[in-house]
């Protein structure tokens, strides 16, 4: 959802610089860009990661903490330094809560989907001196799935998401307020559901027969030590996890993961050292001596995939969605107009202005070539887009000048004119990158300017 700098530096017509990275979906970025060349935030997503609540499941609603908190795991405003600047927030990393594994910044990524949290580029002070990047973990089920960090080091999620953002990413202080929203909105971050597993973690008829076989090698004890097999520390019923770290001579001693849904999180282990679930096998068959057969080891592989997979894994992107989530974030506005709250007032107002203004770039400009039709359509949304952007800055200035009332007045003014211009920004949608191959075509003369860069 979230574009970056790419494209507006695109639109005004800056030098694009040629990626050092292999071809990935989006391998351009410009060279005012506040990331070294090379990076790659995936943010291009046609399909994005499929999200699901807590309160989803249980018939719930969206509380006003959960809203700000959702709002602020899409927004650079809680970061400093550099992280601001590149338009980052949660959600360039952890992508609709889940994990991303292309995620790629040159001197910080070992490999696709790996990131050294403390190296200097952030916040020079988190600097450990040492290039140790670690794999972007998804938060699906973060409820279940503490203690934090790949080594648990953190057993509070509050703390841990603090330091995330003063330390890894050289935010201010952040209010008891924005931490709370925060800890709210990633504790209902849910695992997806999968028809191939129960609530507890065993397999339903839906599952193939390999896999069957391989949850019972999952549940059998080593040969070497038969006090130990998968399922003690993978435990079925909890989500995978122990809530332990093991040393199990991958260089240390790191958590237990979650195998839901983990069919998605590749590459695997602390460091992302293995691309695929064979691997993993593999290698604990040689760690443990576990002896298995080659159609043993497949067996266990097509029970990782199937308690891994999800029924949805992904979602398409379309017009509707971007109002919706944004029609979510702005309103926390209901509660901190009224309570008369500036800083959240500005927070809302500066992440979903900055939403509107990439959500406008998905309607490329008259002069970019590599779209056809709909000119009047783009540029109508266009506008729409820009018209939005001013008009909650003006619910900021007014409630910088105290004046609350204007502010609730012009946010209904806002609200009216979103209804307004979303036929319009439908109407754009089939000539704008919310269409997959407009989509496509974009980029291929993206990637062909930035050849020619070269
Ligand atoms: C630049 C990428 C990046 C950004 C931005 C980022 N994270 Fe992370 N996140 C990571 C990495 C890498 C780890 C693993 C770190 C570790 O093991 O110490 C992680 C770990 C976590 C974990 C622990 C998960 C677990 O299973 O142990 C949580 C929770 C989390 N991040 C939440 C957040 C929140 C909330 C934000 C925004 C305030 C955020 N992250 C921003 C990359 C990022
Ligand atoms: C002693 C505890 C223990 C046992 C036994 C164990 N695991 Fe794990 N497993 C872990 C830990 C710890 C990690 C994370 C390692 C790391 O991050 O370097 C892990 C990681 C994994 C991963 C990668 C998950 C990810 O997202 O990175 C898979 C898949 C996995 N284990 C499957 C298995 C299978 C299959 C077995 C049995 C053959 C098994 N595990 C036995 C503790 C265990």
């Amino acid at each position: 959802m979230r574009s970056g700098a790419l494209r507006a530096a695109l639109a005004a017509g800056l030098v694009i610089a040629a990626s050092v990275a292999p071809v990935r979906a989006t391998p351009v970025v410009s060279k005012d860009a506040t990331l070294p060349v090379g990076s790659e935030l995936n943010e291009e997503l046609l399909d994005q990661p499929t999200e699901l609540f807590g309160f989803d499941q249980a018939g719930g609603k969206r509380s006003y903490l959960f809203n700000l908190g959702d709002m602020l795991f899409s927004s650079s405003s809680i970061f400093g330094g550099k992280a601001a600047d590149a338009g980052m927030s949660c959600n360039s990393c952890h992508q609709q809560g889940a994990s991303n594994p292309k995620l790629f910044v040159p001197g910080l990524s070992a490999k696709p989907g790996t990131f050294d949290t403390t190296g200097s580029l952030f916040n020079a002070k988190a600097d450990n001196g040492v290039f140790d990047p670690v794999t972007v973990p998804s938060l699906r089920g973060a409820k279940f799935i503490g203690p934090y960090g790949h080594d648990g080091r953190i057993a509070s999620l509050r703390e841990f998401i603090r330091n995330v953002i003063v330390n890894e990413f050289a935010g201010a202080e952040p209010s008891g307020q924005v931490l709370d929203a925060l800890v709210t909105y990633v504790n209902e971050i849910s695992f997806l559901p999968n028809e191939k597993m129960t609530s507890d973690g065993r397999l339903t008829d839906k599952a193939s027969d390999a896999a069957r076989r391989g949850e019972a090698l999952f549940n059998k004890p080593f040969p070497k030590n038969a006090s130990m097999s998968c399922a003690t520390c993978h435990e079925a019923d909890a989500a995978f996890v122990d809530h332990k770290v093991h040393d199990i001579g991958s260089g240390g001693y790191f958590k237990t993961k979650t195998l839901i849904n983990a069919k998605f999180n590749a590459p695997y282990f602390h460091d992302g050292r293995f691309d695929s679930f064979d691997e993993v096998v593999g290698y604990f068959d040689k760690h443990y001596e576990l002896g298995l057969s080659a159609s043993e080891q497949s067996d266990l592989v097509a029970y990782l995939d199937a308690i891994g997979d999800a029924d949805t894994p992904y979602t398409p992107n379309t017009v509707q969605a971007e109002i919706d989530e944004l029609t979510a974030f702005i309103s926390v506005l209901d509660v901190a107009i009224p309570a008369r709250d500036k800083a959240v007032i500005r927070l809302a107002v500066d992440s979903v202005g900055a939403e509107w203004r990439e959500v406008g770039e998905n309607f490329p400009d008259r002069k970019d070539t590599s779209v056809e039709g709909g000119v009047a359509e783009r540029m109508r949304a266009r506008a729409s887009v820009r018209d939005l952007v001013l008009t909650l800055r003006q619910v900021a200035m007014a409630a910088e000048a105290d004046d609350f009332p204007e502010a609730a007045r012009l946010y209904g003014q806002y609200r009216k004119t979103v209804a307004m211009v979303t036929p319009y920004l439908k109407a754009a949608e089939q000539y704008s990158l919310f269409n997959p191959r407009v989509h496509d075509k974009h980029f291929a003369a993206l990637r062909q300017l930035a050849e020619l860069a070269k």
